[in-house]
């Protein structure tokens, strides 16, 4: 089964705005667990401008499901990854004033610092994946560096998808599929995400060498309306009808 990995950075986007301590990112983890999460991801940014150290603090007493942390490749998260030891820790390209991850990472451009970066991470026993697009090049780096997985960039595809451009979309996610199978080739897991919704998740669920989906902008935003519950309900569903219809 594919998994899908709940981001409950937004939750901590909306108690930040207003300084009090609700909405609670670890209470939106304990219920999306409930609700068929496989795995909790929390994005621990240089500026703290969701999650918090005390958030990740909690959310490694809190919870059943593994962590997946996701952070920038600086002596300072590595220093923060090695203390807690997630599940997985997911590298992710930053900069400051972007709005969100723009982009993967250059694994290719440099291999040697990534290749020395991820191994103490390895050594404590963290699943080390590359969040990078779907290039040939930085595919093979990533597998050369011995990352454990890659996951592939999916906002292109789904900016094309909301902007209607869908011959973009349609070689998007065509450039995914063959990435998705290159990886996997190489003995690579494959996961995938960013920006997915209900109207964009169904091919890329699709794809058979996608083990696990991180999703969380959407989930949160549909939560308003819906309720988490339901948003995590409804995804599941959908990632469920695309396997079963893709292997029929
Ligand atoms: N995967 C990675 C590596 C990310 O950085 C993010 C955004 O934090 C996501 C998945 C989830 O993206 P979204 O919030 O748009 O669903």
């Amino acid at each position: 089964m594919q998994r899908l990995g709940v981001n409950i950075d937004h939750v901590a986007t909306i108690r930040n705005a207003r300084g009090t301590p609700w909405p609670d990112p670890v209470r939106a983890a304990k219920l999306a667990e409930e609700a068929g999460a496989d795995g909790i991801t929390a994005h621990l940014r240089e500026d703290r401008r969701h999650i918090s150290d005390g958030d990740i603090d909690r959310l490694m007493t809190a919870l059943r499901l593994p962590l997946n942390l996701e952070m920038a490749a600086t002596p300072e998260m590595q220093a923060i990854a090695l203390r807690h030891r997630p599940h997985a820790v997911c590298l992710v390209p930053e900069k400051r004033e972007e709005r969100t991850t723009e982009g993967g990472l250059d694994v290719a451009g440099q291999e040697s610092f990534m290749a020395d970066f991820i191994a103490p991470l390895r050594e404590a026993g963290c699943r080390v994946s590359m969040f990078i697009g779907h290039e040939p090049a930085q595919i093979e780096a990533s597998a050369r560096i011995g990352a454990a997985v890659v996951e592939l960039h999916t906002g292109a595809y789904c900016d094309y998808d909301t902007e209607g451009r869908m011959a973009e979309r349609d070689a998007e996610l065509a450039a995914l599929r063959r990435g998705a199978a290159l990886a996997h080739s190489l003995g690579l897991e494959v996961h995938a995400g960013h920006g997915l919704t209900f109207d964009t998740v169904t091919p890329i669920a699709a794809i058979p060498e996608v083990r696990e989906l991180n999703i969380g902008h959407f989930l949160i935003s549909e939560s308003v309306f819906i309720g988490l519950d339901g948003a995590i309900r409804e995804m599941r569903r959908r990632m469920d009808a695309a396997r079963a219809s893709s292997s029929s």
